[in-house]
């Protein structure tokens, strides 16, 4: 069996430099041994990633991973005493012991320490922190579920460890900490801002192919294969009358097209639950015979925040 919850075989696996698929509170990653270069390069051939993007390294602690740092900014420190195990990723200075192509070459590396208490086990008993992208092929939608993995990566993944499906829904913030021990957020994601704002400022970069702080955040990412359009939905349907659509609502449904074409993210309006339902309606009206997605705009707050990025760059062509 590729898919169980077989911690024993999910080590023997890694420590072999295999590749597994672990669970965690954001997105399902793409794990391999951090220290293993070979390993590495397997998630990048799998992924069909370019090089040039760098991953994240995921260990249960800070302790664990502070010989392969250069420094921990006591910002850094705060922030993970805060918010960690959770959806955060911080970018910090390296050693050269961990591999070049972790990091693109860069003189950071991005280390998060997840929440899903399954990897947490898992990593708290490897000696050596895993990197990991989303478990998706490259530029597309991020695996919220075991069986997301499984359609797509299947025959590149030794296992898929399953530990159900993602409680947050959206990858994590990632944030750069400045001289000056400000914070840059990166890429806007499953922690929301204004928690971060209670640990001091924050500055929000948006980003495109074209900014070098990030050099994987493009902006046609996390897209589906079908067209996907954004804005009110009043005005996308009434722009779009001989197609035949799809409709990812926040929280209403539409009375004119049928309830099948129509995936609503929270009846409530609840931005959570709108956040953890997101990627697998982007997925499954994305198996349906239709020509365009039209999805609207969630309320700009909170983890809505984060949702409105990962449609923006859903549609973006
Ligand atoms: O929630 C998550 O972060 C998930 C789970 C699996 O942990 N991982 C994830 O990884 O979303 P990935 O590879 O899909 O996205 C990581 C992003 C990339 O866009 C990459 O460019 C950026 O992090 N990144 C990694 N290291 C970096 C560095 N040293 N400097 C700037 N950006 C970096
Ligand atoms: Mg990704």
């Amino acid at each position: 069996m590729k898919i169980g919850t077989d911690l024993g075989k999910a080590k023997a696996l890694l420590e072999e430099g295999k590749l597994v698929a672990i669970p965690t509170e954001t997105v399902y990653g793409l794990a391999a041994n951090a220290l293993n270069e070979d390993a590495v390069l397997r998630i990048f051939k799998a992924k069909n990633r370019p090089t040039f993007d760098p991953l994240i390294i995921h260990a249960a602690s800070l302790e664990q991973v502070r010989p392969l740092l250069r420094d921990v900014p006591s910002l850094a420190e705060r922030l993970f005493n805060h918010f960690a195990p959770g959806p955060l990723t911080i970018l910090l200075p390296r050693t050269h012991q961990i591999p070049d192509l972790v990091t693109a070459g860069l003189g950071t590396v991005a280390l998060r320490i997840p929440r899903h208490p399954l990897t947490l086990e898992l990593l708290k008993t490897l000696d050596f922190p895993l990197a990991a992208p989303s478990a998706n092929p490259f530029g597309y939608v991020s695996p919220t579920r075991p069986d997301h993995v499984a359609a797509q990566l299947e025959e590149q993944v030794s296992y898929i460890l399953d530990g159900g499906p993602a409680e947050v829904g959206l990858e994590s913030t990632i944030v750069q900490i400045t001289s000056e021990d400000k914070m840059h957020v990166l890429r806007k994601g499953g922690l929301p801002i204004e928690n971060l704002e209670a640990l001091g400022p924050v500055k929000v970069f948006q980003h495109s192919t074209s900014n070098p702080r990030a050099p994987g955040m493009l902006k046609s990412h996390y897209a589906p294969r079908k067209p996907l359009k954004l804005g009110y939905l009043d005005e996308l349907l009434a722009g779009h009358p001989n197609q035949r659509v799809g409709v990812l609502a926040f929280k209403r449904t539409i009375p004119e097209i049928p309830a099948a074409q129509q995936r609503i993210l929270s009846p409530e309006g609840d931005l959570a639950e709108a956040a953890r339902n997101l990627f697998a309606a982007i997925r499954s009206l994305d198996t349906l015979d239709i020509d365009l997605i039209l999805a609207e705009w969630v309320p700009e707050k909170g983890l809505g925040r984060a949702i409105n990025d990962r449609l923006r760059r859903a549609s973006a062509e």
